[in-house]
């Protein structure tokens, strides 16, 4: 199936690495326009090299904080000017399991209002910039990169993927009629960067081997492994296609089947 994406026009926040960078990279293979941003200058400039040798595109990395609304501002009208227009918007940058992991009597509330800031209202921030930019194109898709903690309790931080599937359907309520679709996905527990450290440090922790910290990770998912993130990114990528016409408002999940519960 050929995802109709030659040509269109994706912004990806947080796609210096992990999640958004596989993003980035599907997005240019199958032929888009991609211009990511992150806070770190560094990162983002070897995020662009390594998606060129990989791809064979040139994409646009810019330093942009999703945190502060002047910065997220200049950086979607960077986007659409050197985009020539906005379809795609992929809503990933945060921190992977939130700040506020631990107990009610360990947890920080600035630590909590930060991972709010960057992850919910920092969603909203940019689809804020950036719907003006899909509406004129009569068409667009917003993808939302929550995570599973929205649908089982244990970490106070899983409540900003709650807002997020909220604002998900309130956005596709209100753009659906002018061509939008919005969707959320749920990542669970995926392989980026990060994964091999921090199996590592918890191996060495637990005097356990690396193989031992990855099969107890992977006991509870149904497909019996971590995700690639790259699995993640096709997901996304037939979500912000012309394929996806009939899907929005939706949450759907790229967990490998963690869990028992029942979604209907
Ligand atoms: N990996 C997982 O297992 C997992 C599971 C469920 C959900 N998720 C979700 O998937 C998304 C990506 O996670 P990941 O694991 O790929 O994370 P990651 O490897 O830490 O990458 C995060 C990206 O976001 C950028 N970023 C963070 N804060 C930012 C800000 N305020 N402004 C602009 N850019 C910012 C980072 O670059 P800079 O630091 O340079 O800014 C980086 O490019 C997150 O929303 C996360 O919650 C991940």
């Amino acid at each position: 199936m050929d995802l109709d994406l030659c040509g269109k026009r994706a912004v990806i926040t947080g796609g210096s690495r992990g999640i958004g960078k596989s993003i980035a990279i599907v997005l240019a293979s199958e032929g888009a326009e991609v211009v990511i941003c992150g806070r770190n200058k560094d990162s983002l400039e070897k995020a662009a090299a390594d998606i060129l040798k990989e791809t064979g595109k040139s994409i646009l990395a810019v330093v942009a904080d999703t945190t502060k609304t002047a910065s997220v501002e200049s950086f979607i009208a960077a986007a659409a000017d050197h985009l020539g227009g906005i379809d795609i918007l992929v809503n990933n940058a945060a921190a992977p399991g939130g700040l506020v992991m631990g107990p009610l009597n360990t947890a920080n509330p600035d630590e909590l209002l930060a991972d709010i800031d960057t992850k919910v209202v920092g969603y909203m921030r940019v689809a804020k910039a950036a719907a003006p930019h899909l509406k004129n194109g009569g068409w667009g898709r917003i993808i939302n990169i929550g995570g599973l903690a929205a649908r089982s309790a244990g970490a106070i931080s899983g409540m900003r993927n709650v807002a997020l599937t909220h604002f998900t359907k309130t956005l596709s309520n209100e753009l659906g009629p002018q061509g939008i679709n919005v969707n959320i996905i749920h990542p669970g527990a995926t392989r980026t960067e990060r994964t091999a450290p921090m199996n590592q440090a918890q191996a060495k922790e637990r005097n356990v081997s690396v193989k031992d910290v990855e099969d107890a990770a992977s006991a509870g998912i149904d497909i019996r492994r971590i995700v690639e993130s790259e699995e993640v990114a096709f997901l996304a990528a037939f979500l912000a296609s012309p394929k996806s016409s009939a899907i929005t408002g939706e949450a759907i999940a790229a967990g490998g089947g963690v869990g028992s519960a029942v979604f209907q």
